[in-house]
């Protein structure tokens, strides 16, 4: 999931460089030269690839002697500090939050960042291995996940997560929910690229929050959903444990949705960037997050939880062409400006998340948005709300609201038809490559040169030849 907030940090340097891309991309150029000069003068530094970078953003009471008690963390483990700036927090007021931008190995700050949570909240975290910063200096590309466990430097790039809770979020006052949700965080900020997802024991109060969204949703379904949703759940009922009285295993759905369409689940702990968030799209890698809405309010969560994902979201995943669709826009995602992610965010927003589309004359919903929040898929499919077909240069300057009903709603055809329109819309973003998924390394290759380009002809050359040899087979059979 991502935050339609703000774009969010990608390699923060200071607070205000946080939301600024064009900005934010003129440190990291100043930075990658300087880290690359600094890398050339301490070879064995450079040698070293367990060596990060990372920029720690956390909140503390604003009390006497908290920032220097955390401060003294650093010291204590000899971690060099090359840049530290304070604030009042925006958020709350008895807060102060702390940027340290600082160099170390991984284990060091993976023990630093673990002992800093015992004390504060961390907000952001942005890792960056020496490794791609120097290869960054060296292509002047701004950086982009390339293969799948790159996945690892931006997942954590989380915007607000565990329990730090906004003071109108239902659990803000439940120490229990609180300490809880922080466990959830924890096991996705842990989790790596090829690891099992960990599987949760939910607790008792959990799935009986489940169980009334999973029951009042499937009342709703068979004449809200679209048939693509609706052929899918029992597949999820039938493999994963899609039930009233039991929360699925995201490592099962994982495992299932790579057999149906090659997308599989990561654990997220809480909002990422859209730019972070898009990415892993093109990797057909979906970031969920595991917790569970609070109990008091069953039909209302003012952020996704797992609800949301698993019957708003996985269904679809499911799907070959939604698939498709979705991976699209990631693809075109990588390595565009700010202003260009804002724009295929909002098109996820009002597809992925809020699109409607016709079947039968029918209308019907396949957003993920619509799919798990009740009174919005009535509404959405009323007949009083607007709705407008879908075309990405209109749709992408639409307000995308967070806390009411979206004023409108896009429709599509098929998710084939979606699919060609955003492929038209992604040729008119400016960007001096193009991108292409490699499934078999699960990674991307950017085409930027006539090699890179004669390797794509190459392996279609390979396909048709297939195809070729396909129908030749076929139309001796068949005595043509
Ligand atoms: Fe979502």
């Amino acid at each position: 999931m991502f935050s339609t907030k703000t774009n969010g940090p990608r390699r923060g340097r200071s607070f205000d460089s946080i939301h600024k891309y064009h900005v934010e991309n003129q440190h990291n150029n100043e930075m990658n030269k300087s880290t690359f000069n600094h890398t050339n003068e301490n070879q064995d530094d450079s040698l070293s690839s367990k060596r990060e970078h990372a920029a720690i953003v956390f909140s503390l009471k604003n009390e006497v002697g908290n920032l220097v008690k955390a401060l003294k963390l650093f010291q204590e483990h000899h971690i060099n500090l090359l840049h530290i700036e304070s604030r009042k927090s925006r958020r709350r007021n008895s807060e102060l939050e702390v940027l340290v931008d600082c160099d170390s190995e991984r284990e060091t700050l993976n023990k630093i960042i673990q002992l800093l949570r015992k004390q504060a909240n961390i907000i952001t975290m942005d890792l960056q291995d020496r490794q791609s910063t120097t290869e960054d200096a060296i292509s002047e590309e701004p950086w982009f996940p390339k293969k799948i466990s790159d996945l690892d430097k931006c997942a954590n790039r989380v915007l607000m997560y565990g329990s730090d809770l906004d003071a109108d979020h239902p659990g803000f006052k439940d120490s229990v929910y609180r300490k809880r949700r922080t466990y959830f965080a924890d096991l996705a900020l842990n989790y790596k690229h090829g690891d099992p997802i960990p599987r949760v024991e939910f607790t008792e109060e959990e799935v009986r929050t489940w169980g009334v969204v999973f029951r009042e949703l499937n009342k709703l379904y068979p004449t809200h959903a679209c048939r693509e949703y609706l052929r899918n759940l029992p597949l999820l009922t039938q493999h994963c444990g899609y039930r009233e009285d039991n929360i699925p295993q995201l490592e099962d759905v994982s495992r299932f949705l790579r057999e149906q369409t090659g997308f599989i689940i990561r654990p997220v702990a809480g909002y990422l960037s859209p730019r972070d968030f898009l990415a892993g799209l093109a990797f057909r890698v979906f970031h969920c997050t595991q917790y569970i809405r609070h109990s008091s309010h069953p039909l209302y969560t003012p952020e996704p939880d797992t609800c949301h994902e698993l019957l708003g979201h996985v269904p679809l995943l499911a799907e070959p062409s939604f698939a498709q669709f979705s991976q699209e826009l990631g693809l075109a995602s990588l390595g565009a400006s700010d202003d260009a992610v804002q724009k295929l965010a909002t098109c996820y927003f009002f597809t992925v998340e809020f699109g409607l589309c016709k079947q039968e004359g029918q209308l019907r919903a396949y957003g993920a948005g619509l799919l798990s929040s009740i009174s919005e898929l009535q509404h959405a499919l009323s007949g009083s709300a607007k709705i407008l077909p879908f075309d990405p240069k209109v749709t992408c300057r639409q307000e995308c609201l967070i806390t009411t009903f979206q004023e409108v709603y896009f429709i599509s055809e098929s998710f084939g038809e979606a699919k060609v329109r955003m492929r038209e819309f992604a040729k008119t973003i400016r960007r001096p490559f193009t991108v292409r998924y490699n499934p078999y390394t699960q990674s991307v290759c950017v085409l930027r040169d006539m090699p890179s380009i004669n390797s794509v002809v190459e392996e279609l050359r390979h396909e048709l030849d297939i195809v070729g040899d396909a129908l030749q087979r076929l139309n001796k059979c068949m005595g043509v």
